[in-house]
């Protein structure tokens, strides 16, 4: 956790951390890129030589972000040649680590900027407001970040996930998840020009109200529990750990089309469910090497939710007990999923939109 920024829900761990520890999330996304590339080539495009643009929503520090852009801006190339300029808008909230990006953007091998017209901008807003003028965007793209609610709407008994929590209360995240990707869209709608697309890929439920992570996440709920026992945090700290974050299954994705197939000129293209397997598993079951499959989940679950989870402490402003906490956080972690390994399998889903 970076020691300058300051928790707040949904930001990522800094100083490059969640750059290193996002696999699950690239593997997820992955899933998603043959729906970008169809995107790129069904974008309206008018003539002339202004540029076109497309909006990465919840870039975070941007590795992953490199592959979706590239593969955007090769796609639209085969369409516009090489000399039209194309603008690509990373946003993310204004507490996100956004030197890491810059520096990646500067200096990855894979970095896209060495396209020729290519130009870069990062907007630290929150996507839940206006963050670029209307009918600007040609192509949107948002990966695992829409399932970040703009607020939590109440504590939970039992879990820090409210997807995992069986409490009545559960029932204000999904009011909260609903309401949330109504204003999501509406303001997206807003932005795109006609003709645009936007494609979401966000964690989901599957079909049969199943949710991912399962494993993983009791781990964690357990492992805050037994720092509570311990006196390492105190019971009222851990009453506030809830992470502001709930999937969407594809009924949920659908409900503001329904009945009429359309919501604010936006249409649904297509929305698929997909399986995302544990890899750090495969390569567990090859190697043996326990460690090194409960390392990478510990450092997942740390470099993903961490800084949401602080919030919760009495002192969230000091840099010296968000680290220890995240610390022992980690290492509990590690030493639990070593003491029960099991895959860890998540559903990811994929809706893209068209602009009328
Ligand atoms: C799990 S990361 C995803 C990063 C990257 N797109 C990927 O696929 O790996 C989620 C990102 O969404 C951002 N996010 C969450 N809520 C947001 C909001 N209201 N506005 C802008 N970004 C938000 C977080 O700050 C975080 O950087």
């Amino acid at each position: 956790v970076s020691d300058k920024a300051e928790p707040r829900q949904g930001v990522m761990e800094g100083g490059g951390a969640y750059n290193r520890n996002s696999m699950l999330q690239a593997a997820g996304m992955a899933t998603a890129l043959p729906f970008l590339e169809k995107a790129a080539l069904s974008v309206a495009i008018e003539p002339g030589s202004h540029p076109l643009v497309i909006a990465d929503y919840g870039s975070s520090e941007g590795r992953n972000s490199l592959a979706a852009m590239r593969l955007a801006i090769e796609t639209l190339r085969r369409r516009i040649g090489l000399e039209r300029p194309i603008f690509v808008f990373h946003i993310d909230q204004p507490a996100n680590d956004f030197n890491s990006l810059f520096g990646l953007l500067n200096t990855d091998p894979s970095r896209y900027a060495l396209e020729p017209n290519v130009f870069s901008a990062a907007v630290g807003r929150s996507f839940y407001e206006k963050v670029l003028p209307p009918d600007h965007v040609h192509l949107g793209w948002s990966s695992y970040a829409a399932q970040w609610l703009s607020k939590v709407p109440t504590a939970l008994p039992d879990h820090f996930y409210p997807a995992a929590s069986g409490a009545a209360a559960r029932a204000d995240f999904e009011r909260q998840s609903a309401q949330d990707w109504e204003t999501f869209l509406s303001l997206r709608a807003h932005e795109l020009q006609s003709g645009g697309r936007l494609v979401v890929v966000q964690p989901a439920f599957n079909d049969d109200g199943g949710v991912g992570f399962q494993h993983l996440m009791s781990h964690a709920n357990e492992v805050l529990i037994e720092m509570v026992d311990d006196g390492t945090i105190k019971a009222e700290e851990r009453a506030r750990m809830v992470v502001g974050s709930y999937p969407r299954g594809r009924r949920a994705l659908l409900a503001p089309f329904e009945p009429s197939g359309q919501f604010q000129q936006l249409i649904v293209e297509s929305c698929e469910l997909s399986v995302i397997d544990d890899t750090a598993w495969a390569a567990y079951e090859r190697d043996q090497n326990k460690d090194a499959w409960a390392t990478h989940h510990a450092r997942f679950f740390r470099a993903t939710f961490a800084s949401s989870l602080m919030l919760g402490l009495t002192n969230a402003s000091a840099a010296e007990e968000r680290r220890a906490f995240a610390d022992q956080l980690e290492a509990r972690l590690k030493q639990s999923l070593m003491a029960r390994p099991a895959p860890m399998r998540s559903y990811v889903a994929t809706i893209v939109l068209a602009k009328q």
